[in-house]
């Protein structure tokens, strides 16, 4: 049974909308953590555009299960994560135009930036994992610049259209999960997933924990932020 961490995100994007001070993420993240949440997830943008460093520097002081800082692997963010000292960092492509992540990190084709990252974070004692496609060239080059874990992509999986895709995508990130493993990497998956595609990600053992963001945070503008991360345990379970 993987461990669930949950992004609050979106919770920061709907206060930004207004610019006030509600709703809160911190708030959020206690609440998720009240309700069986395993660990909390932030993503701290360049452009700012939901968490703000105030939330960050809060949530390392209140969050007691686990803090996963999300962000690009550039000076100004590392020199952040070093100084505020996250559980742990996940290095994550970042886009000003884009939507949301919207594929794996690199790793390869910026094996500088993000090796000069990985090992700056490390040498700060941060944990590090990557955000990569599950794809064993990015994997074996995430274990060669000395990454501790990795985090597979599941979005081409989530937003497959038919059941051939997605089985065929299940297949690639079951694959790759045996990949990171020869490779002593440890692994966790996140991105799209929901309360209708988790399980076949949740059933595979050696997936040690899920990120997810949004549509927990969709549902507990519903139900509550308590009954939707509950919901999605019993599915992780
Ligand atoms: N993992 C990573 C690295 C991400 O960037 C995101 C999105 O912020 C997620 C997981 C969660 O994705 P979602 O919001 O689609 O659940």
């Amino acid at each position: 049974m993987p461990k669930l961490n949950v992004n609050v995100d979106h919770v920061a994007t709907v206060r930004e909308a207004r610019g006030t001070n509600e709703p809160d993420p911190v708030l959020a993240a206690f609440i998720a953590e009240l309700a069986g949440a395993h660990g909390i997830v932030v993503h701290l943008r360049e452009d700012r555009r939901h968490i703000q460093d105030r939330d960050l520097h809060i949530l390392r002081q209140t969050v007691k299960t686990k803090l996963n800082m999300e962000m690009a692997a550039t000076n100004e963010m590392v020199t952040i994560a070093s100084q505020t000292k996250p559980d742990m960092v996940t290095l994550v492509p970042e886009k000003r135009e884009e939507l949301t992540t919207e594929g794996g990190l690199d790793v390869i084709g910026n094996i500088k930036t993000v090796s000069k990252a990985v090992k700056r974070l490390r040498d700060a004692g941060i944990f590090v994992s990557l955000f990569i496609d599950p794809n064993s060239k990015q994997i074996k080059a995430s274990k060669e610049i000395g990454a501790d874990m990795v985090e597979l992509h599941t979005g081409l999986y989530a937003n497959s259209n038919s059941e051939s895709k997605r089985d065929k995508e299940l297949r690639k990130i079951e694959e790759s999960v045996g990949i990171a493993l020869d490779q002593e990497l440890r692994v966790t998956a996140g991105h799209g997933l929901d309360y209708t595609n988790v399980e076949p990600i949740a059933w595979i053992e050696e997936i040690e924990e899920l990120n997810i963001g949004h549509s927990i945070i969709s549902r507990s503008v519903i139900v509550g932020m308590e009954q939707a991360v509950s919901e999605m345990l019993v599915l992780c379970s």
